[in-house]
């Protein structure tokens, strides 16, 4: 179900990620992706370092996009099959917009570096929510692609950054189907002191 918009909570209990795949027109326009991003940008960040950054792929850039990732699927695998080609454009040209997530942790500083990419992760939840609250659909994915230097370097990532995630967006073709969620039983205990 998509969130309404009217109810903050209602938003919080009804967004789930939909596969890149299953996600149509439209997407975000620029006005709505900007706000997205925005909303990305308040996330909790210890020592105020910005350790995240994103960049959009624009719909005409996807083929270029698939180059990219051909090529440097090609560097890391001799003599791929054809559909395993095929597979890696499908995957550049999903959904209407896709938007890379870098974690860019700035080193030298008292901050540690595992705070600064669960940082990039909860940007990267809060770039979920937003384009949830604007009445899209979102997923990240990761896979090979995010592991590739050379994808890295395409995407004008420098040393120490990575690949958080590829985050598409779009309008599902069809009603996201829920999954299993913990139990808040299993997740919180009690705290016992000394024990
Ligand atoms: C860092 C990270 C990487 C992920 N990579 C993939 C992936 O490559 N492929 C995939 O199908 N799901 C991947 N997922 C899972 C989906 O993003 C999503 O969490 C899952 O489909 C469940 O959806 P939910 O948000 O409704 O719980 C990844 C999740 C995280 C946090």
């Amino acid at each position: 179900m998509l969130n309404d918009g009217s109810s903050a909570l209602s938003l919080l209990r009804t967004r789930r990620s939909a596969k890149p795949r299953a996600l149509a027109e439209p997407g975000p326009d620029a006005t709505q992706l900007r706000r997205i991003i925005e909303i990305a940008g308040r996330t909790p960040d210890h020592g105020k370092l910005t350790p995240w950054r994103f960049v959009h792929v624009r719909p005409e850039q996807r083929d270029a996009f698939a180059d990219l990732l051909e090529r440097a699927y090609r560097s890391d695998n001799a003599d791929p099959g054809r559909l395993e080609i095929e597979a890696v454009h499908r995957f550049a040209h999903q959904a209407p917009t896709l938007v890379v997530a870098l974690s860019c942790p700035v080193e030298g500083t008292k901050i540690p570096v595992w705070e600064q990419q669960l940082s990039c992760g909860a940007a990267c939840m809060n770039l979920l929510l937003g384009a949830h609250a604007l009445g899209f659909a979102a997923g990240l994915v990761t896979g090979w692609a995010a592991y590739s230097q050379d994808v890295l370097r395409g995407l004008g990532g420098s040393d120490g950054e990575r690949v958080a995630g590829f985050i598409f967006i779009g309008t599902p073709a069809a009603e996201l189907e829920e999954r299993d969620r913990p139990e808040a039983a299993d997740i919180l205990s009690e705290w016992v002191p000394g024990g």
